[in-house]
């Protein structure tokens, strides 16, 4: 598509600026040379209306409710394919060969355990310390001791990095869980699958054999897919600008992780889970849908509502579907919370209030319901939302770090603070 130019007149200043096209979505107005053209800023402090980078990896259109990850719809990733194949996707771009497929779950499955003295940190923490503090902690640790495949200028020690994180992310988030809990901590086991190996390493304990559910894990290995990646949220862009700094990938990542734990965010699956514990029973609804539309009242309801997705997350429908066959495989009837939660979307999608914001369920509405049925405390929710995340942070990362637009992340600002002024020595200082 050739480039256009758009022309900014203001307070007698002009710029002549690139307009750009990409594959798909919406076009966008090359803002580089705004302040050396006209020496003005523009104010976004939301992003609502602005874009930080170029990207393949994922499309969202959040009015139609699509969602691509290198083309592919979610809904058919999810349905076909497994997550190491959806790793595959969104670090190299294409679906992985037969091959291809077989030597990256080797070298993923190959790389699960982690240093012994990691075991250490644990000890570090109280055992009430809530899951992601430690995570927070020990993923940036992993800097620590992974020195060989931080200079993130080596394309293969990032690639050694990426395949680390991937690997180790499942076992690190098993033995926050086994310490939370109290119990030791399980090895991962190189014969099984990602998804299977995970949950042994939270479920399993010495005293018996542990058999895996494989209707259980094939709905957790779709649960990480349907977390993968999400295009330039607020943790992504947290860990694009720490990486924008020649941060490692570690501390890249640590640095998502403590940003995904906000409850407007990643958090915002364990927020969804209490909230409709908080509710309770079907009859309570009307009294928070009221709170909910109180301007008075900063009540949200959590699972409801997205920056991008005007329209219905085309992640919550797949998880609401996987929540019913989770709930079916664990003969779990009539879920008091999986009954408020229906009663709820059902309302909410009809009220006015929500139809004229524009408010649908998004992926953490229905999550919560399905990992409280799998086993896992509320605490652990976002842990396995980061767990997932972590292919997709480190994929972005990487194309940030090839970008040959690259530079460091520094945005400015509108100052409305004091003008310039005397200090002037008081008799009492
Ligand atoms: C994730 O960005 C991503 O891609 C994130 C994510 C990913 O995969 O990475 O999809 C994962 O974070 C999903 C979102 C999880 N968060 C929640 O469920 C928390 C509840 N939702 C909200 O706090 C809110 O909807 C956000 C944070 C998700 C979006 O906030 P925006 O885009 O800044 O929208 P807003 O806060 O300006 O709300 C617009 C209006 C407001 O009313 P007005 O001031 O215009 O009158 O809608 C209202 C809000 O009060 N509103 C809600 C609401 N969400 C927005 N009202 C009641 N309940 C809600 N949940």
């Amino acid at each position: 598509m050739p480039a256009k130019n758009a022309l900014v007149a203001v307070n007698g200043q002009s710029a002549e600026l690139r307009l750009r096209s990409g594959t798909m979505g919406p076009d966008v107005l090359d803002i580089g040379l705004l302040y050396n053209q006209t020496r003005m800023f523009t104010y976004d402090p939301g992003f609502t209306s602005t874009a930080s980078c170029e990207s393949k990896i994922t499309y969202i259109d959040g009015d139609e409710g699509v969602l691509l990850h290198r083309g592919y719809p979610i809904e058919q990733l999810a349905e076909h394919g497994d997550f190491l194949e959806v790793c595959y996707l969104l670090l190299y771009g294409e679906l992985p060969t037969a091959a291809q497929k077989k030597d990256f779950d080797y070298r993923v499955t190959h790389h699960t355990m982690v240093h012994e003295q990691m075991s250490r940190f644990f000890t570090g923490f109280r055992r009430d310390a809530h899951p992601m503090a430690v995570m927070c902690g020990c993923v940036g640790a992993l800097s620590a001791f992974y020195h060989d495949s931080t200079d993130i200028t080596d394309p293969h020690q990032r690639m050694v990095a990426s395949l680390r994180m991937i690997a180790k992310m499942p076992t690190l988030a098993a033995m926050a869980y086994k310490y939370h809990i109290g119990q030791p901590f399980v090895y991962p086991k190189n014969d099984l699958d990602y998804a299977s190996n995970f949950l042994r390493m939270c479920f399993a304990v010495p005293c018996e054999e542990y058999v895996v559910n494989p209707v259980l894990a094939r709905a957790m290995d779709r649960i990480f897919i349907l977390h993968a990646d999400h295009e330039q949220n607020a943790s992504t862009s947290t860990v694009r600008l720490a990486g924008s700094s020649g941060a490692n990938p570690f501390a890249c990542i640590a640095a998502g992780i403590a940003c995904l734990w906000g409850p407007a965010h990643g958090g915002a699956n364990e927020a969804a889970l209490n909230m409709l514990t908080e509710i309770g029973t079907v009859d309570h609804i009307p009294e928070y849908i009221a709170r909910a539309k109180d301007k008075n009242d900063p009540f949200r309801l959590m699972g409801f509502g997205h920056r991008v997705y005007k329209n219905y997350d085309p992640r919550a429908k797949i998880m609401q579907k996987t929540t019913h066959e989770v709930l079916g495989e664990l003969g779990i009837k009539d879920d008091p919370l999986l009954e408020v939660a229906m009663e709820l979307e059902r309302i909410a999608l009809t009220d006015e209030y929500f139809i004229e914001k524009k408010l649908y369920p998004n992926i953490d509405f229905y999550s919560g319901i399905t990992l409280k049925a799998l086993g896992f405390p509320t605490t652990m929710f976002t842990v396995l939302f980061a767990l997932a995340r972590t292919v997709g942070w480190i994929a972005q990362w990487n194309e940030m770090i090839e970008d040959p637009e690259q530079r460091i992340g520094r945005p400015r600002q509108l100052y409305t603070g004091e003008p310039r002024r005397e200090y002037v020595r008081a008799p009492h200082r």
